[in-house]
């Protein structure tokens, strides 16, 4: 089995059922990750997981230090990560709870540290980045949606944006004409370090509420919460029939 971590988001900062065995605080280059590495057994599998916003979701998505996170995954030997992300929905099909695997990125954060090829280089690199998703990953997620009975998207751009605030109605209506499918803000950079230093990396997203003008007049965090608490459980199991296969 190839070394596995989960990154969890918000309504996932520890992994219920994983038997935890140990606890790792790494030093990076980059400076300190999210929170301690957490090694542990799940379904039966080892894995380690790490919580984005930190362990009392105190870190908010700009703040992330996603170098960090992703060199130390790399360092511990780390092959391949599931990066879960709670989001809003922009297309009307997608509704809370639902739970999408993206398959496409548009980028509108700005300001975060981004590459790991910034300084110190021999040459300048250009990484492909075509297809910003592990397609190995994908199918084992999407082979595992067919033994669920709730509903998976097989495929979604994910528009991230900077936050901490939600958007406005023009700013979804233009990531809606960009073709974007649903929109969080943790989903880059972590995507293209992962892919810079080769992990094969794709993500989970879940539905937490429908973007601004799409729904309800305005977003809440408690409706965030609310929808959070049924699609976490879902991610859950899905989670488990992609583990079971791994
Ligand atoms: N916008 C951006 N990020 C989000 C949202 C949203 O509506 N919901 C959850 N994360």
């Amino acid at each position: 089995m190839t070394e596995l971590a989960i990154i969890g988001g918000s309504g996932l900062t520890e992994l219920e059922g994983l038997k935890i065995t140990n606890h790792q605080v790494l030093k990076t280059p980059y400076g300190e990750t999210s929170s301690p590495i957490i090694h542990g057994i799940y379904d039966n599998k080892s894995i380690v997981f790490l919580a984005r916003h930190g362990t009392k979701h105190t870190i908010p998505p700009h703040k992330i230090n996603y170098r960090a996170n992703i060199h130390a995954l790399k360092q511990i030997g780390i092959e391949s990560v599931i990066a879960i992300a709670a989001v809003g929905s922009i297309h009307p099909d997608m509704q809370p709870g639902d739970l999408i695997i993206p398959h496409q990125i548009i980028d509108y954060t700005y300001g975060r540290e981004h590459t790991f090829f910034a300084e110190d280089l021999s040459h300048v690199t250009h990484i492909d980045f075509t297809n910003p998703y592990c397609e190995d990953l994908r199918n084992r997620f999407l082979n595992a949606s067919d033994q669920v009975n709730f509903r998976v998207f097989s495929q979604g751009v994910y528009g991230i944006t900077q936050g901490p605030r939600l958007e406005t109605i023009a700013e979804i209506d233009r990531m809606e004409q960009d073709g974007c499918d649903i929109v969080g803000m943790t989903g880059m950079p972590e995507a293209v370090l992962a892919r810079e230093v080769d992990l094969c990396y794709a993500t989970c997203a879940v539905i937490a509420n429908e973007a601004a003008g799409r729904g309800n007049e305005q977003i809440t965090m408690a409706e965030i919460e609310a929808n959070l608490t049924d699609g976490i459980d879902y991610v859950r199991q899905l989670l488990e029939k992609v583990l079971q296969d791994y």
